[in-house]
């Protein structure tokens, strides 16, 4: 089998057809119709940290800022998102070497790592923390919508930036399109 290559790149230096792989990508590895072009919205404007076989991509994560409030305090965050590795290379540590690398980034870049997952103990082997307090998101007239359904998927990762976190806290995204988490 061809060997795999890993790479990482901004937003802006991926051209259409390697985004076209992220989107498909997305479409492999979650159940139909769960990854969204939204999805692939929200993984852009920040880094991206690939896995690729001749040429195509088959992992992938990205690392893009967001605005959190987390008890209270804004904080400049890395938000991960689109992590994935094609079904016939999973268990064989890339997104774990992927994550390493978006891990080192988010620990050079900002306050807190954060990201909204169904699959958590993946990220705790890496060194993610569960978030224990309400989740909210902040809408664009200033109100909150509490996001139940997300209190148990946040994670976040601390940075030698961090302030001193209560993870039983309340934490708050921005509203934006899809899926605000
Ligand atoms: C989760 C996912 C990205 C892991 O990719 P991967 O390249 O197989 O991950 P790794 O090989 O680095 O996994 C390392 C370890 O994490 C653990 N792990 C992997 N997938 C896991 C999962 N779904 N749940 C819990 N632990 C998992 C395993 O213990 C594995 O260790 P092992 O090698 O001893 O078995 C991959 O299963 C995937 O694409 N899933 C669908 C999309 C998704 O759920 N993305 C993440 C949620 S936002």
């Amino acid at each position: 089998m061809s060997e795999v290559a890993f790479r990482e790149a901004a937003s802006d230096e991926l051209g259409p057809a390697v985004l076209a792989q992220i989107l498909d990508l997305g479409h492999a590895c979650w159940p139909e119709g769960q990854f969204t072009p939204d999805d692939l919205d929200h993984a852009l404007g920040g880094r991206h940290y690939l896995a690729e076989v001749d040429g195509r991509v088959i992992g992938h994560a990205a690392v893009v800022p967001r605005v959190l409030e987390v008890g209270g305090r804004v904080l400049r965050a890395g938000y991960v998102e689109a992590v994935a590795t094609l079904p016939r290379f999973q268990r064989r540590g890339i997104a774990s070497r992927l994550m390493t690398a978006a891990d080192t980034h988010i620990a050079d870049a900002y306050e807190l790592g954060a990201l909204s997952t169904g699959e958590p103990s993946f990220y705790e082997r890496l060194g993610w923390l569960r978030w224990a307090g309400p989740t909210s998101v902040r809408e664009p007239d200033g109100s909150l919508t509490r996001t139940p359904d997300e209190d148990d998927g946040v994670m976040v990762l601390l940075t030698p930036t961090s302030p001193a976190i209560d993870l039983a806290s309340p934490i708050t995204c921005r509203r934006r399109p899809g899926d605000a988490w």
